[in-house]
């Protein structure tokens, strides 16, 4: 059966995880980025973006929040919706926000909100081995999940900002195990965010997932930017992992094909982007 897409009859099928899958197995890099609303959705189609996520970022660079904790569902929602009307090939992923998964059914409910309204492919949500059973139940009910490991944004209040994670021994031993568990509890994707190269590569290595990073090295199987951060649109000081795609390009779309590029050929990250 083919889908209204493929019937289309684009030459370049839509990205779906077995795509994701088999790009990893061939050591093709992903690359991904965050979007918010449809006209930029367009503008990363055209660059071949492989994933586009909706993050729950958009509470800081979209609303001007200082961190993700006030997103909504319905905020999800609405630019989930917006981003959908504008992607063809890109696999589409939404963030779950803050407090939206606290239970097993309310994550499912919120999961049907974001696919069924939004049009998202996959939910991510911030994971540790709290959240083992919600993986699991949205797994066991065909709901493709994306497991956020690292530094979490929506837990720093309790967490005490943004700040590089899994530098200690034991800290790094935790992401490990609840990499590991989280796999088996059926997540489809991995995100590592803020963790040394070391650590994103022995993560890496030990699931038989996609693993995208932010600021977790090189040795990913794809990375993920804000969009916003590599446009050099956000203001004032920029994670080290943030590079200027705009810079040498005169266009929007020139950058977004430069940073999938740059991506592709493992020329970012480059050291300079790196933990250690
Ligand atoms: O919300 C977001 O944009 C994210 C990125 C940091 C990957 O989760």
């Amino acid at each position: 059966m083919y889908t209204q897409l493929q019937l289309r009859g684009s030459s370049r099928p839509p990205v779906t995880l077995a795509t994701l899958d088999k790009m990893r197995a061939e050591g093709e890099a992903i690359a991904a980025l965050t979007c918010y609303d449809a006209s930029f959705a367009v503008l990363l189609d055209e660059a071949d973006v492989d994933l586009v996520l909706v993050g729950d970022s958009l509470g800081m660079v979209i609303q001007g929040h200082d961190t993700t904790v006030p997103v909504t569902m319905d905020h999800m929602v609405y630019h989930t919706r917006a981003v959908a009307r504008g992607l063809y090939r890109p696999f589409l992923v939404a963030d779950l926000p803050f407090m939206s998964y606290s239970s097993p059914e309310q994550a499912l409910a919120n999961s049907v909100r974001l696919m069924q309204e939004g049009g998202a492919r996959m939910v991510k949500l911030e994971s540790g081995s709290e959240q083992l059973r919600i993986v699991e139940f949205l797994a066991g009910h065909d709901i493709a999940v994306c497991a956020h490991l690292g530094l979490k944004p929506q837990s720093v209040h309790k967490t005490g900002g943004f700040r590089v994670q899994g530098r200690q021994k034991d800290a790094a031993e935790r992401i490990q195990r609840e990499a590991l568990d989280l796999e088996s509890a059926g997540a489809d994707i991995l995100l590592l965010e803020c963790i040394p190269n070391e650590l994103g590569k022995a993560v890496t290595d030990a699931v038989s997932v996609p693993v995208i990073g932010i600021g977790a090295g090189p040795g990913a199987s794809g990375q993920i930017q804000v969009l916003y951060d590599i446009l050099d649109i956000t203001s004032g000081r920029k994670p080290k992992f943030v590079r200027n795609f705009m810079q040498g390009c005169d266009s929007p779309l020139a950058a977004v094909k430069a940073y999938v590029g740059a991506v592709k050929s493992r020329e970012y990250p480059g050291p300079e982007h790196c933990f250690s």
